[in-house]
């Protein structure tokens, strides 16, 4: 295949050739950013998904957010960069083990972060995701008990916040539970004006040192409006690019992983190259499916959660 040199116009001649709308998470290569009509966080994509008239959605993100898309837009086509873009959330929560977990609380209500498979939205109550939790779990009846998958890390931080006590199915996100407290903590002695700023997915012992903890969206609008020059930045790198964009004379220091790996990209978000987001408008491949008595399904608690937000 001969790629065209210039990517960028090739993709915007897809778009009308498509009648294509391309959605990006902030996870994605600042190339893919740039070439995208809407950057946003877990929630902000699902309601544009929810709310788009183009006729195909190019979805570059992972798999439970174009799936997600396709929930709510079953006679479009939603193309994804590269079908193998997954996540540790997902794939830590297997329907038949998750069935299981769940008849042993049979009279918990079920609300599961949108990082999932479809099979796993089939069996919840309502959809969250990081920027509404809180708000979600405020609004059920209080002696309510609850279910909360797949991720520890914002549940824990949930239960903190709401005062609630929830069950939490053991799953974690390997880029953010990879943020080394201790490097961090020295890391901050360097830079003592720096503000930490937390997406919730962390460990608690980050978390703590916090100033300042929300989705890709929330921390991207917080560095936005803060006194502050200098931020540490404890989520995936990819932010940074919309972060500096909007305030160019603010610093952003990735926060440090533990023995200072570069493990805090997300290996599955950085499978989507512009390369392959070309190729798959250009294909119409891959296409993003799933069965559709599992799709009626995993539609009514994310249509519960876009109610509730
Ligand atoms: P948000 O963009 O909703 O904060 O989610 C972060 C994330 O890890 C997505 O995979
Ligand atoms: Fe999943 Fe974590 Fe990657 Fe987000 S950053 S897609 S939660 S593995």
């Amino acid at each position: 295949h001969q790629l065209p040199t210039d990517l960028f116009t090739a993709i915007e001649n897809l778009k009308q050739e498509l009648n294509a709308v391309v959605l990006a998470h902030y996870y994605q290569e600042g190339d893919i950013q740039d070439v995208a009509d809407y950057i946003g966080d877990s929630l902000g994509l699902s309601q544009k998904a929810a709310n788009t008239d183009a006729d195909v959605i190019v979805f570059a993100g992972v798999h439970f957010m174009a799936e997600t898309a396709k929930i709510l837009n079953p006679n479009k086509l939603v193309l994804i960069p590269d079908l193998d873009a997954g996540c540790s959330l997902a794939e830590g929560c297997p329907p038949e083990e998750f069935s299981r977990f769940k008849e042993r609380y049979p009279d918990h209500l079920v609300v599961s972060y949108i990082n999932c498979t479809a099979e796993i939205k089939a069996m919840s109550d309502i959809i969250c995701t990081s920027s509404n939790a809180v708000k979600i779990i405020n609004q059920t009846p209080e002696e309510q008990p609850i279910i909360f998958a797949p991720d520890r890390n914002l549940g824990r931080y949930v239960m903190k916040e709401t005062g609630r006590d929830l069950v939490l199915w053991e799953g974690s996100c390997i880029v953010h539970e990879t943020f080394s407290e201790k490097a961090i903590v020295q890391l901050k002695t360097t830079h003592p004006e720096a503000e930490i700023i937390a997406h919730p997915e962390c460990e608690e012992p980050v978390l703590r040192h916090a100033n300042y903890i929300g989705s890709t969206t929330r921390l991207l609008k917080y560095s936005q409006d803060s006194s502050q020059k200098e931020f540490i930045v404890a989520t995936e790198p990819g932010i940074i690019h919309q972060m500096q964009k909007a305030t160019p004379e603010k610093t952003f220091i990735p926060a440090p992983a533990m023995n200072n790996c570069a493990c805090n990209e997300c290996p599955y978000m950085r499978l989507n190259t512009l390369e392959k987001l070309y190729l798959a408008m250009k294909n119409r491949s891959p296409e993003v499916t799933l069965p559709e008595e599992i799709r009626q399904a995993a539609l009514k608690p994310i249509q519960k959660m876009l109610a509730m937000s």
